[in-house]
């Protein structure tokens, strides 16, 4: 009972001064017994530095900054819409090539036949595990839409579509419209655009 009463004395000492001094004004530094990150080494704005020659610690932005979230320079290349208007620019702003057409169909294996099939016919793998209404690019609606069209879907997705801008960066976009391009104009094509020595293959 005696080492009962001396510890209950003692907790309660503790628990006196640890939690009762809370919050009391003291001149004194604090005890600290975890110091986490509380002092370190920084910069702070507005100081002196004489590492930098501007004797500043705040550098002036490099040249070209733009805030975040602000539209880039207003171009078709950029926004996929005719500068200075809300209308989508018809056809690719960019120039196609063979290169452009290879890095587009990997892009797009990559990010979009996942939900709209290899051949763009909307019939990717997530389909079958509950995706829905995945659009089919042989569509006519979507074989006429406009490049620049495709191009802000893909920025900034559309309806059940996500968007894919994070993703994959401005020159790719276009890589990827071209294919999707390439995919339907490859279903459209009639039997005499064939090359002749290629059609008996075709026939088989
Ligand atoms: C996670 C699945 C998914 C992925 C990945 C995906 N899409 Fe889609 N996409 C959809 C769905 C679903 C729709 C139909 C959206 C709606 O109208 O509700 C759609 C619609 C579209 C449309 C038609 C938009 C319209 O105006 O009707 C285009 C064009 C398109 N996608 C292009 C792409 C391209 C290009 C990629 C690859 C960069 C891509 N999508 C990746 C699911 C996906």
């Amino acid at each position: 009972m005696r080492y009962f009463l001396l510890s209950y004395a003692l907790i309660i000492i503790a628990v006196v001064s640890v939690a009762g001094l809370r919050g009391s004004h003291s001149r004194k530094p604090p005890l600290e017994v975890f110091p986490d990150m509380d002092r370190q080494n920084k910069l702070r704005p507005q100081a002196d530095n004489d590492f930098f020659g501007s004797g500043r610690t705040s550098q002036p932005y490099v040249a070209g900054t733009i805030a975040r979230g602000t539209a880039y320079q207003d171009i078709p290349v950029n926004t996929g819409r005719v500068t200075g208007t809300t209308n989508f620019v018809a056809s690719i702003p960019v120039a196609i090539s063979e290169s452009l057409l290879e890095r587009g169909r990997e892009r797009y294996d990559i990010n979009c036949s996942p939900c709209h099939g290899g051949t763009g016919d909307g019939k990717g793998i997530t389909t079958q595990y509950g995706m829905v209404a995945v659009a089919n690019f042989h569509d006519p609606r979507l074989v006429k839409m406009a490049a620049g069209e495709i191009f802000n879907t893909i920025t900034h997705g559309k309806n059940l579509m996500g968007a894919y801008g994070a993703n994959i960066d401005i020159p790719d976009r276009w890589a990827v419209v071209a294919y999707v391009r390439a995919l339907q104009r490859a279903r459209l094509a009639v039997g005499d655009e064939v090359p002749e020595n290629e059609r008996a293959a075709l026939q088989q």
